[in-house]
């Protein structure tokens, strides 16, 4: 049975509404002693400043698929860093159960939302971009896919926090009432 924090957000009241720093989200997600709520996770994301100098160790870029770096996981969450290079997107998915909110720490992210029925299959719903400093998420059951613009020109750095931690996903193909199943591991994966 999931079990929800009864607080809208776990940081002692001094703190609260003041700059998070990695270090400091990371230590907020590994107190936690029950799931948060999205407006939780956007609580923190949107309080998150973050240095280059502290994200150092989790920038990477490829060139086959965006990279996904995680720097830490437990049974209730997990904060990851993906980076992308222009042109680079995930599947469509949805995250089986999971909630999720993500912070554009440098770049442009493009996100389309869409909205599945068993006769109809996959239907696209809407399209729209986010800025550096922007916040978004998706809730359950989102179908959704993310990915930095091919004509953007700029790499993309995103700072994503997931709870529960993200298992098997569901992944869609336009326009089809086929649902396939996908693990993401720390090489390629869905976020
Ligand atoms: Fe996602």
């Amino acid at each position: 049975m999931t079990t929800y924090l009864e607080t809208i957000d776990s940081r002692p009241d001094k703190i609260k509404n003041q700059p998070l720093s990695l270090s400091s989200l990371v230590q907020t997600l590994e107190s936690l002693t029950g799931l948060p709520s999205l407006d939780q996770i956007y609580d923190w994301l949107e309080a998150a400043e973050i240095s280059t100098a502290e994200l150092q160790p989790y920038l990477g870029f490829k060139e086959g698929n965006y990279w996904r770096h995680r720097v830490c996981r437990n049974e209730f969450v997990e904060l990851l860093v993906l980076c992308w290079r222009p042109g680079q997107r995930t599947p469509i998915h949805d995250h089986n159960g999971s909630h999720g909110g993500v912070k554009i720490q440098s770049g442009m992210l493009w996100e389309t939302t869409f909205s599945y029925h068993a006769l109809a299959g996959l239907q696209y719903q809407s399209a729209c971009e986010h800025g550096p400093g922007s916040v978004t998420g998706s809730d359950v059951p989102d179908i959704h896919q993310l990915g930095n613009p091919d004509v953007s020109e700029q790499d993309l750095v995103t700072i994503h926090v997931y709870a529960p931690p993200l298992g098997v996903l569901h992944t869609y193909k336009p326009g089809s009432a086929t649902i396939d199943v996908y693990t993401p591991d720390d090489i390629e994966s869905l976020n």
